[in-house]
């Protein structure tokens, strides 16, 4: 199979490298020979560090990296079976490189975007057999992430989704199949996991520490929202949660946070900038702050800490719940997408099945009577659910 990247960039460069462990014959473009190079370089590195770990073999190391070339005409991804573009977020830019990708390539080439929050039938307009067009978005980094959320345009046909399907399912990645609508699956879902945290800060009810120490310890989540809003970077979360807002024509349910973006605008980022809503020593670890009231062994600490994560878990649970009443993916890729996408800890309907869906009908209940605000309102699934007594099929 023959593989054409565009973009050796973060994304780019990363599923080159799942492409070529898969044993495809891949190119990888760029407009700009230093990101060629770094590309290279980097690859080299990653390789050689998994043969220190005994992950690889040398055979294996060059294998890949025989695999891969590096190009700077687009011309030379002529010969592709499928081309997966990477580059920069730009809908007039990808567009023109689509229609000049599409005189080089074969009919039967598949194109496809890496793209976060771009529709996919806007891409695919730009084609003119805009059924060979598909969303293909690996999360990062690439090889490590086992999902795959694979995007069907209103244009694509079925057997480009079908095929598209069963190579990045040959590639040994957990495909989740998404409607086109913004943020698809996991941008979407996971938006209350910051949004609803960030809603608690303003409220005053708890510091940055408390909120992430209750998602961690009472949820099991890696990371607390606001040390993975520093890791992403505050810039990025902060854009892509607005432009899921706008996108979904300002439901309330995805405002973005003034706290968000004024850390953005100060140039507090997080991890990448030394500084976010924690400090960050040089080789970039965390400082977490000695807390003045959050103590385990306070029954008033618990009940606020397990007030917190119900909260927070509640509103993502609605959410999932809310993709799936609005057919956005199927209870099995829902949960498959937070859990390999952003390794949650449980998949989010199993999760309501667990808590009981009369629980989190009752919990988004008292959060809207206490609000009345219409990010709060209990998606009907649930609600439908709870009357007729059923549990989430995963
Ligand atoms: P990046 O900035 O690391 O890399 C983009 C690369 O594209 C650069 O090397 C640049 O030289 C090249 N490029 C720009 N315009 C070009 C053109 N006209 N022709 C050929 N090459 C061109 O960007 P990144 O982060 O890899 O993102 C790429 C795409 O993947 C975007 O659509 C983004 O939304 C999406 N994405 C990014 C994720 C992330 O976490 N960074 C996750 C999932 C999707």
């Amino acid at each position: 199979m023959k593989i054409g990247i565009i973009g050796s960039g973060t994304m780019g460069s990363g599923i080159a490298q799942v492409a070529a462990t898969a044993g495809c014959k891949v190119k990888l473009y760029d407009t700009n020979q230093f990101a060629l190079d770094k590309a290279k370089a980097a690859l080299e590195k990653i390789l050689s560090r998994l043969i220190e770990k005994d992950r690889i073999d040398a055979d294996e190391k060059s294998r890949i990296q025989n695999n891969i070339s590096y190009v700077n005409d687009l011309k030379y991804l002529s010969d592709s079976d499928l081309t997966i573009e990477a580059i920069v977020e730009n809908l007039d830019i990808k567009k023109k490189v689509f229609s000049e990708l599409e005189t080089y390539v074969s009919e039967k080439c598949i194109i496809a975007s890496n793209t976060s929050s771009l529709s996919i039938a806007s891409i695919a307009a730009s084609l003119k057999k805009p059924e060979r067009c598909i969303g293909i978005h690996f999360f990062n980094p690439a090889p490590l992430m086992r999902l795959v959320e694979v995007i069907p345009a209103i244009q694509t046909s079925k057997e480009v989704l079908e095929k598209s399907t069963r190579i990045i399912s040959d590639w040994k990645k957990v495909v989740a199949v998404a409607k086109d609508t913004p943020g698809f699956i996991v941008n979407r879902v996971a938006r209350p996991f910051y949004g609803e945290a960030l809603r608690i800060y303003e409220e005053g009810i708890a510091d940055f520490a408390t909120i992430d120490e209750s998602l961690k310890t009472l949820g099991g989540f890696r990371m607390g929202p606001f040390e993975l809003m520093d890791f992403i970077g505050n810039d990025v979360n902060y854009t892509v949660t607005e432009t899921v807002f706008t996108a979904f024509y300002f439901d309330p349910r995805y405002k973005p946070a003034f706290t968000q973006k004024r850390f953005a605008e100060a140039g507090y980022l997080g991890r990448k900038s030394g500084k976010g809503y924690y400090d960050y020593d040089k080789n970039g670890g965390i400082i977490i702050p000695e807390r003045d009231y959050y103590r385990e062994k306070d029954s008033h600490d618990k009940k606020l800490t397990q007030q917190i994560f119900d909260r927070v878990l509640v509103m993502l649970i609605n959410e999932a719940a809310d993709a799936l009443f609005m057919n956005i993916a199927s209870a099995e890729d829902i949960d498959n997408a937070m859990t390999k996408g952003v390794n949650y800890p449980k998949g989010l309907l199993a999760w309501a099945n667990e808590k009981g869906i009369d629980w989190c009908v009752s919990k988004m209940d008292e959060l809207y009577d206490e609000y009345r605000e219409d990010r709060y309102r209990c998606s009907p699934l649930l609600r439908r659910m709870k009357t007729n007594g059923l549990r989430f099929e995963v």
